[in-house]
């Protein structure tokens, strides 16, 4: 697992758009995992910017994101999937048809086996990470064990208080959430998690601690994974080290 520090967010953003590009020049149908949540937003403008400029093409690529609350629809303007229309999907080339999103108003049982079925057939190339408060990844929480497949998941208490800040009130963020598991993650050929912010200082800071891979750190996965970096910026870097 590498660590890159970076000058600024911007940066880190566009190293993480630089990564993904290069992924897709060397295999036009790559599968990307996508993440959502404020870390990979710059990263989105970056490859959005990119396309527009004719650098990056979408037409054969592949995506597939890795979690979604529960109850919610593509259309409800908090759901990951709308996000993912806003943020990616509406502004460049990709066909609808190339897109898994998690479902979040059907069943959890068969969200999961539709999701672990296409893991299995389409390993993911390239996947992006931004990371909780208390170290979660997608919406795998600190847990006694790590679940290898998709899952639902009843959302910690400092989840919903971190994710309440895009919703009304903290009592509007649903309860529970599906979530790929450990082995869609770790199962990925590269992998980059980009954190900022103070609020993750804590989080990166356990998880360069120690060489142990710890499910009530469910980011410490990234230790074993074959190709994993995490991209911070400076000021993450002074708090984390302070
Ligand atoms: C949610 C998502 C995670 C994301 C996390 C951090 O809980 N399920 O995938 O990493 O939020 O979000 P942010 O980047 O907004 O801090």
């Amino acid at each position: 697992m590498k660590l890159v520090v970076t000058e600024s967010y911007e940066k880190s953003s566009r190293l993480l758009a630089d990564m993904f590009e290069e992924v897709i020049a060397g295999k036009k149908n790559a599968v990307l995992g996508l993440a959502t949540g404020s870390s990979p937003e710059g990263m989105y403008e970056c490859l959005v910017e990119d396309y527009r400029a004719g650098k990056v093409d979408f037409s054969q690529i592949h995506t597939i994101n890795l979690d979604e609350y529960c109850g919610l629809s593509r259309s409800h303007t908090q759901s990951f999937g709308y996000f993912m229309d806003r943020r990616l999907f509406s502004k460049v080339n990709i066909k609808e048809e190339n897109i898994m999103l998690i479902d979040g108003t059907a069943s959890a049982e068969e969200q999961a086996e539709r999701y672990d079925t296409f893991l299995r057939e389409h390993p993911i190339d390239i996947l992006v990470l931004g990371i909780g408060t208390n170290g979660h990844i997608g919406f795998n929480e600190p847990e006694a064990v790590f679940h290898a497949n998709t899952h639902q998941v009843e959302l910690a208490k400092e989840t919903i208080q971190a994710n309440s800040r895009f919703f009304d009130k903290a009592q509007d963020v649903p309860a529970s959430a599906i979530t790929m598991g450990m082995a869609g993650i770790a199962g990925a050929r590269k992998v980059v998690l980009i954190a900022s912010g103070e609020a993750k200082a804590d989080a990166i800071k356990r998880l360069f601690a120690d060489d142990l891979v710890d499910p009530m750190l469910p980011c410490s996965i990234l230790k074993v994974c074959r190709d994993a970096t995490v991209v911070i910026d400076r000021t993450l870097y002074e708090r984390m080290k302070a």
